[in-house]
């Protein structure tokens, strides 16, 4: 699946990850986030079931990217609910605020919907999440892992009602661990 957005001054095209991608991907994660550990972390994810990345590319090069991977819900909730983790989400410092992570967000929402995930959590920015429907996840009964702020803890449900009934704390894949 790809998604053209005509209103940037040139095209953008947002897609499924591909081989050839990996370099520059790792360039937009070490730009943005000003290390390596995220794109180490993407590297360590890539091929986990059930996980994947989009890229977003203009004129070619890639310019954004965001990645998913499956956590675990360690509590009481049904057996084969299949919850996602947005992370990480990074766009080039130049192409910030002009929309890319915003529309990497959405088209990868609706590709996990797709997959039949039924919940996206993530750990992140909570002035920023929000827009896309995200929650505080306590409110949904679900903790982190980690000692975070209970605001920077989201879940979107892609399932209305998934999340009914469930409570326990969301368990990260253990390549996490070593992204402090
Ligand atoms: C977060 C990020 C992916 C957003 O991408 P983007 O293309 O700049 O986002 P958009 O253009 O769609 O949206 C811009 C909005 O995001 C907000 N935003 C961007 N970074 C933010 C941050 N660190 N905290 C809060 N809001 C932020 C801006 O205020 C802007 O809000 P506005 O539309 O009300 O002005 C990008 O800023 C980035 O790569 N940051 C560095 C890596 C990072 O922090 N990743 C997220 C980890 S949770």
């Amino acid at each position: 699946m790809s998604v053209y957005c005509s209103q940037q001054s040139s095209a953008m095209e947002v897609r499924a990850e591909k081989p050839e991608d990996i370099a520059a991907i790792r360039q937009v994660n070490i730009a943005a986030f000003g290390r390596e550990n995220e794109a180490d972390l993407v590297d360590q994810l890539r091929g986990v079931a059930s996980s994947f990345g989009f890229v977003a590319v203009k004129s070619e090069q890639v310019v954004g990217h965001i990645f998913f991977s499956p956590v675990i819900l360690a509590g009481e909730c049904s057996d084969n609910l299949l919850i996602l983790g947005l992370a990480p989400v990074a766009v080039l410092p130049d192409y910030q605020r002009q929309g890319i992570g915003s529309l990497l967000i959405e088209s990868s929402l609706k590709k996990c919907d797709r997959l039949g995930c039924q919940a996206v959590v993530v750990l992140g920015h909570p002035e920023y999440y929000p827009r896309f429907g995200f929650i505080r996840a306590t409110d949904k009964g679900l903790k982190c892992e980690y000692p975070v702020p209970d605001e920077a803890f989201m879940v979107l449900e892609l399932v209305e009602g998934a999340l009914t009934g469930c409570t326990g704390t969301v368990k990260y894949r253990s390549e996490f661990s070593a992204c402090e």
